[in-house]
């Protein structure tokens, strides 16, 4: 049976020990981030699943950058929501909280999260094709443009986005913590993710057949909505402040 109530599961938030909180692109969208998937998906003519992809980088690696370099332009101009801020609320609320983001966006950190596995990456990051160097990359003064083919500042190869695209593995030691955390949760939320994505959607049902109360937060259902024990209708900003409310 799938509950509906916040109150209730309010209540087992207050009262769990160990909880975990799973986001996707939903969670950003109330900040003017666009999602991958459903209306307002589209990169100019392309969708984004196609650019986000190992295979596009080699056969085109300026039109990937000139999609990251979007990216990171309209995230720079954006700020966290109020989904973000509640799921940084409730980290300090509860004793062992881990939140494990699809987001490449950094917007939970901004938040103020503090353990938050950011499983696909990091728009924030760049990683050298040729001598795999990652390092941080802002790009403060030129707006995050970092132009069609950055060079590596130690070996001058050619730079990519340290985000994990299709066809692409997750790194193991994240994916182990992920693994770990959801396994042994109390509570499960699941905000603002289409459950489209493998190995990441399958977290929900391993934390569930291991126990643990499952919440799905989003506007439309998912693959995943049957198995969940609670399903809230709505925004990620709206019921998630209901979950976590300022003090
Ligand atoms: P998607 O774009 O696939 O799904 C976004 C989800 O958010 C959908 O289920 C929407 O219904 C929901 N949604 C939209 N606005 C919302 C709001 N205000 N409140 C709550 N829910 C809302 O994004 P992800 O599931 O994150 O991977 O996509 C997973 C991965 O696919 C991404 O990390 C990315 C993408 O390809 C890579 O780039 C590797």
């Amino acid at each position: 049976m799938i509950h509906h109530d916040i109150a209730t599961l309010r209540r087992l938030l207050d009262e769990a020990d160990h909880v975990c909180a799973l986001t996707g692109a939903g969670v950003s969208a109330e900040s003017g981030v666009p999602t991958f998937r459903g209306d307002g998906g589209l990169w100019r003519d392309h969708d984004p699943t196609r650019i986000a992809t190992i295979g596009a980088f080699r056969r085109d690696p300026a039109l990937v950058w000139e999609f990251y370099n979007w990216r990171r332009a309209l995230v720079r101009s954006v700020a966290p929501n109020r989904a973000h801020l509640a799921l940084a609320r409730l980290e300090r609320r509860v004793p062992d909280f881990t939140l494990i983001t699809q987001n490449v966006d950094g917007l939970h950190p901004a938040a103020g999260s503090e353990r938050c596995i950011e499983i696909h990456g990091s728009l924030w990051r760049v990683r050298c094709t040729a001598c795999r160097a990652v390092y941080e990359d802002r790009a403060e003064e030129s707006a995050g443009d970092l132009g069609p083919a950055p060079a590596c500042a130690r070996c001058g190869g050619l730079l990519r986005p340290d985000v994990v695209w299709f066809g692409e593995p997750l790194d193991p030691l994240l994916w182990t913590e992920c693994v770990e955390a959801c396994t042994a949760c109390d509570v499960l939320l699941v905000a603002g993710t289409s459950a489209a994505v493998q190995p990441v959607a399958s977290l929900a049902l391993e934390a569930k057949s291991r126990g643990a109360v499952v919440a799905e937060i989003n506007v439309e259902q998912t693959p995943q909505t049957r198995y969940m024990d609670f399903v809230l209708r709505g925004r990620a900003g709206e019921m998630l402040a209901a979950l976590a409310p300022e003090d």
